[in-house]
């Protein structure tokens, strides 16, 4: 195997907050994802190179070696399932809670004290699945790809499963967050097989991500 490491970043947040793990590790990327059009990013180093893809995409290109490792948020991991995937460090950056919100006039504990049937919108159908199955709410679940704050305000849904971090999404919609189901950031996950036969070239770099990452608690 190629001694050539491959990272899976996705645009935005992750690229960005995972810029200064990189820096400590000594590797600089040489262009700004959100002016290159390229999806194929160098580096200083030649033998490491970043790849560009959609944040819930990140656990398949490592899963299938495409990329040697990667960054993606524990929303992302858990929908996906983790197989394939090492995940040896939280990097404790894109932090914000996987909570329920419901419209600011919609009773949700009186609804589940009754036992009502919930039509739920969200990205998220694993976690939400797991969550109101431990709780024995009946839940239709809708499966949306952005935007779940609309669901409750057209009629869509009951109540939407979604990310929050400073609530200002779900205010500006008049809605109200009524369960906070877990805390979440973003994990550093690395193929099976790279782990084993690229250790050699990754352990110096997981180890400054880990020391920069604890630093910044
Ligand atoms: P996709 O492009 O595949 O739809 P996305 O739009 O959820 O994914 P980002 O918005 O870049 O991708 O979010 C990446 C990760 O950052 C998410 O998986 C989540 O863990 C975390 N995250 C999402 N929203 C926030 C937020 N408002 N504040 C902090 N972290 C967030
Ligand atoms: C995420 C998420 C929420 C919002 C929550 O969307 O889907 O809509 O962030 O963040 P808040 O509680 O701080 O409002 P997105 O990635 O589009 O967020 P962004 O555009 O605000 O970065």
């Amino acid at each position: 195997m190629s001694q050539q490491l491959t990272l899976a970043l996705s645009k935005g947040r992750i690229f960005e907050e995972t810029m200064p793990l990189l820096r400590a590790a000594g590797i600089i990327v040489s262009e700004d994802p959100e002016t290159s059009r390229k999806l194929i990013l160098q580096t200083n180093d030649p033998d490491v190179r970043v790849i560009i893809v959609r944040a819930s995409d990140v656990p398949t290109y490592v899963q299938y070696g495409a990329a040697d490792f990667g960054v993606a948020g524990k929303d992302i991991l858990l929908e996906h399932g983790g197989g394939g995937l090492y995940q040896p460090i939280d990097l404790n950056i894109a932090r914000c809670r996987m909570s329920v919100a419901v419209s600011a006039g919609f009773d949700y504990a009186r609804a589940v004290r009754h036992g009502a049937r919930l039509r739920v919108a969200t990205k998220y159908t694993e976690t939400a699945r797991q969550h109101f199955a431990a709780k024995g709410v009946h839940v239709d679940l809708i499966k949306l790809y952005g935007s779940m704050e609309l669901a409750p305000l057209v009629g869509l849904s009951d109540a939407i499963v979604d990310v929050v971090s400073t609530g200002s999404t779900l205010r500006a919609n008049n809605l109200v967050e009524v369960e906070e189901i877990m805390q979440i950031s973003s994990r550093l996950v690395v193929n099976q097989a790279a782990m084993k036969m690229k250790r050699e070239r990754l352990a110096p770099i997981l180890a400054a991500f880990e020391r920069a990452s604890a630093a910044k608690q």
